[in-house]
């Protein structure tokens, strides 16, 4: 039997240990190994979606958050955040104007916001279906006891973003108060999957801590949980947060890593995220030509779009959402793909439960 490299044993499906994942986070830097995934990357890519990019509506419906995540600019000890909510008609506003665009796919997100109870969010989520019954609705509002999503799927939700940040302990520690906690990040996200949410997870690149080993880690936890989305974009410092001066994450290695997550989950639905684009002006577009498949413009009111201030410089926030639909859209066919207004479900079971997986290969 042949002794594989680690990018060999990913680009064949092979079940990859940390120390494969180390291995191939060791290979950032090495030209060839770098260009030989990427078109693996841009090949399962093409297999699974074509020319295709889908598109996700993003509504920022709220900047009050009960949590401290210490990276985060509208994290609830940042008394510099002018705080604002949407009321559900003008969330339903956004969906309007949404809809009329072309987006099949509204993502509500916010931060974790007890004004919002869950019979207020499950409104929300039925006045949605009910109005857009051709659309997908996301939730992105954080970490929820299992009933709470039970009764958002019953209301028609689809789908959930819930970035586990970091999947290595004293990592999740060195940016997380005491009050948070990985294992019960890791027990939404099984519950959510178990509840028939299509999942995302996902991480930030460059955040202050984070090594190879960590993300080693992120990449065990993605091969495990096989989420049909990931979320990934580079740390941006914030200035009212202990990393204010802390330097940002590495686009190359961004790039790198949406590779490489899309050979591990070949359908994956990517985004090529606004982070991305905040710190390269092509970062969006470099991103599709790494594996992406996703783009998400802000469907937000102009008025509240600066408030939402995860990190500094955030992209965006002063263009009407009729404009930066057309911006990406015109992005996207630059960067030599084709944006669609599908709901853009993932198409196919995780791999290891998909029969057709094997014989295509
Ligand atoms: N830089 C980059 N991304 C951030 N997020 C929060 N703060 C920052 C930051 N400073 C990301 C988190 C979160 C998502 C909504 O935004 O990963 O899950
Ligand atoms: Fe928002 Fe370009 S995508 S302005």
């Amino acid at each position: 039997m042949s002794i594989k490299n680690a990018a060999e044993k990913l680009i064949c499906q092979q079940a990859m240990t940390k120390e494969d994942f180390i291995e191939l986070l060791g290979y950032f830097g090495n030209s060839d190994i770098m260009a030989l995934l990427k078109e693996e990357a841009l090949k399962l890519r093409r297999k699974y979606y074509g020319n295709k990019v889908f598109t996700r509506g993003l509504i920022e419906f709220t900047n009050y958050c009960k949590n401290n995540c210490y990276y985060c600019g509208i994290r609830a000890g940042n008394q510099n955040a002018r705080r604002y909510r949407l009321a559900p008609e003008e969330i339903l506003e956004c969906c309007q104007e949404g809809h009329h665009l072309g987006f099949r796919t509204f993502v509500l997100q916010g931060g974790e916001d007890p004004f919002y109870t869950d019979e207020k969010i499950a409104a929300i989520i039925r006045e949605i279906k009910y109005h857009y019954p051709d659309c997908a609705v996301t939730l992105s509002i954080g970490e929820k006891p299992r009933e709470s999503y039970r009764l958002f799927r019953e209301a028609g939700a689809d789908r959930y973003l819930l970035r586990h940040e970091t999947a290595d302990e004293a990592h999740y520690r060195q940016l997380h108060p005491d009050s948070m906690s990985l294992s019960t990040r890791r027990q939404c996200l099984w519950d959510l999957k178990d509840l028939g949410y299509q999942v995302g997870a996902g991480m930030m690149v460059g955040s202050p801590g984070q090594s190879d080993q960590t993300l080693a880690e992120d990449l065990l936890l993605l091969q495990e949980l096989e989420p049909q989305m990931v979320g990934i974009g580079p740390f941006i410092p914030h200035h009212d947060t202990r990393f204010a001066k802390e330097p940002a994450g590495s686009v190359e290695l961004t790039l790198y890593l949406l590779s490489v997550v899309r050979i591990l989950l070949p359908a994956v639905l990517l985004p090529s995220t606004t982070a991305l684009g905040t710190l390269d002006p092509l970062g969006r577009e470099k991103g599709l030509a790494a594996g992406a498949n996703v783009v998400m413009p802000n469907l937000s009111p102009l008025r509240n779009r600066k408030q939402y201030e995860l990190y500094d410089n955030k992209i965006c926030t002063g263009e009407e959402a009729a404009e930066c639909r057309g911006c990406l859209e015109q992005r996207v066919r630059n960067a030599g793909f084709e944006l669609v207004s599908e709901r853009g479900d993932a198409p196919f079971l995780p791999k290891k439960l998909n029969p057709m997986y094997k014989e295509n290969r």
